[in-house]
């Protein structure tokens, strides 16, 4: 096991990687001291790892809450089902919630955490590959609206990541892969030699090889736990986590939640931030052809889907949580291993881009 620290001053915490974290008990005990705990999950995950975390846990101090599986279910509705298992069990302001599952139950489990009572403690205990490199560390929680995902939350750190790579041995093929989109990330936005070793490591990652996925995760830990600490509630720097995000929100929203999973979207919004980042004249050909190549070698999706017009998409884009004065921004690569935002984009530069990356099929018709 190794741990990666997310400095935030007296709320700093660890994020433990490793395999075997849950079959041993310890950890949780000792992360959880004795309190009352709510794990949070769904109806996917429980049955497969709840009774391995109930294991470690006084049973006398100890709820459940299982919600329905699925991003469409991330909604205001399931956290008020939490608070009201929290209230009807006569949970106080001392307990913790602890969310077992994916992106989904840690950014719910998370924005009920910020909520209830005025906020309580919580703890992630991620099972999807995504949810460890991502979604669980940075303490951004939110549940979706109908007009916009993820436009309902707050920021609210866990105390503690516990993210056991044992865990993907149930993770389907496409919800892995899904996973690595995020990977893929870190490298463009922070780091080359990272971006070079996935290129050099895409097939023990395909593999799910011990070795190469333990560094894959702490590098990724590492980079966006750098990110968090200095910049918590994305007043500047923290914006380049979303390379590729405000392009993949707008799909998921258009296409309706769960139709694409939010990784195959960031990929595809990937090679859409490095198509615009070489029309402004920042990265070259090659670092594009590189990008768009990893991730088809990684299974990944990079062309948009036919049924969403390229001004419904720029329509979807302007409910994002980077407009100012009602201009989008969007992060671009300055070459890989660098980002930054830029709101000086054409609406003519976006619709030229936006009729390049188009599935084949539509290439063929149109
Ligand atoms: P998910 O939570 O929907 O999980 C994917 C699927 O795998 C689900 O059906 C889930 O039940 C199942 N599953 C989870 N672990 C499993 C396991 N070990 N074995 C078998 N099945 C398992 O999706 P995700 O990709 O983990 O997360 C996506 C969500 O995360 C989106 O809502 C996205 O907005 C959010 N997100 C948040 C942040 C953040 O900073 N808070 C960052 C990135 C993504
Ligand atoms: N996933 C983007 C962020 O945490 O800021």
């Amino acid at each position: 096991m190794f741990t990666v620290v997310v400095e935030l001053g007296d709320r700093s915490y660890p994020i433990h990687i490793g395999s075997g974290l849950l079959a041993s008990d310890t950890l949780l005990r000792q992360t959880l001291q004795g309190r009352r705990v709510m794990v949070v999950s769904n109806d996917r995950v429980a049955p497969l790892y709840l009774d391995a975390v109930l294991g470690a846990l006084d049973p006398e101090r100890t709820a459940t809450c299982i919600l329905p599986d699925g991003e469409q279910h991330k909604t205001l509705a399931s956290v008020e089902r939490i608070v009201t298992d929290l209230l009807q069990r006569r949970f106080g302001r001392d307990c913790v919630l602890l969310a077992l599952g994916g992106g989904v139950v840690g950014d719910l489990t998370g924005f009920a955490a910020a909520v209830y009572q005025r906020g309580v403690d919580f703890v992630q205990v991620p099972t999807t590959l995504l949810a460890q490199v991502d979604s669980a560390v940075g303490g951004k929680t939110a549940v979706n609206h109908a007009l916009g995902k993820n436009m309902i939350g707050a920021f609210h750190q866990p105390i503690a990541v516990l993210s056991d790579f044992d865990t993907f041995a149930t993770l389907p093929a496409r919800e892995y892969r899904a996973g690595l989109a995020e990977v893929v990330k870190y490298g463009l936005i922070s780091d080359a030699a990272f971006f070079a070793w996935l290129q050099t490591h895409s097939r023990e990652l395909q593999q799910r090889d011990p070795a190469a996925l333990a560094h894959a995760i702490r590098r990724s830990c590492e980079i966006k736990a750098e990110v968090v600490a200095g910049d918590e509630q994305e007043q500047g720097r923290r914006a380049i986590l979303n390379l590729g995000h405000t392009f993949g929100h707008a799909l998921e929203t258009g296409l309706g939640y769960g139709t694409l999973l939010h990784g195959e979207a960031v990929a595809i919004g990937l090679r859409f931030a490095l198509d615009l980042s070489a029309q402004l004249g920042l990265a070259d050909a090659a670092e594009v052809t590189a990008t768009i190549e990893l991730l088809r070698t990684l299974g990944l999706p990079t062309s948009r889907p036919r049924p969403l017009p390229a001004d419904r998409i720029i329509e979807l884009m302007g409910v994002d949580k980077k407009v100012r004065d009602g201009r989008l921004r969007f992060v671009v690569v300055n070459h890989i291993g660098s980002a930054e935002v830029r709101a000086d984009i054409a609406q003519s530069m976006l619709l030229k881009i936006l009729d390049r990356g188009v599935e084949p099929e539509d290439v063929a018709q149109s």
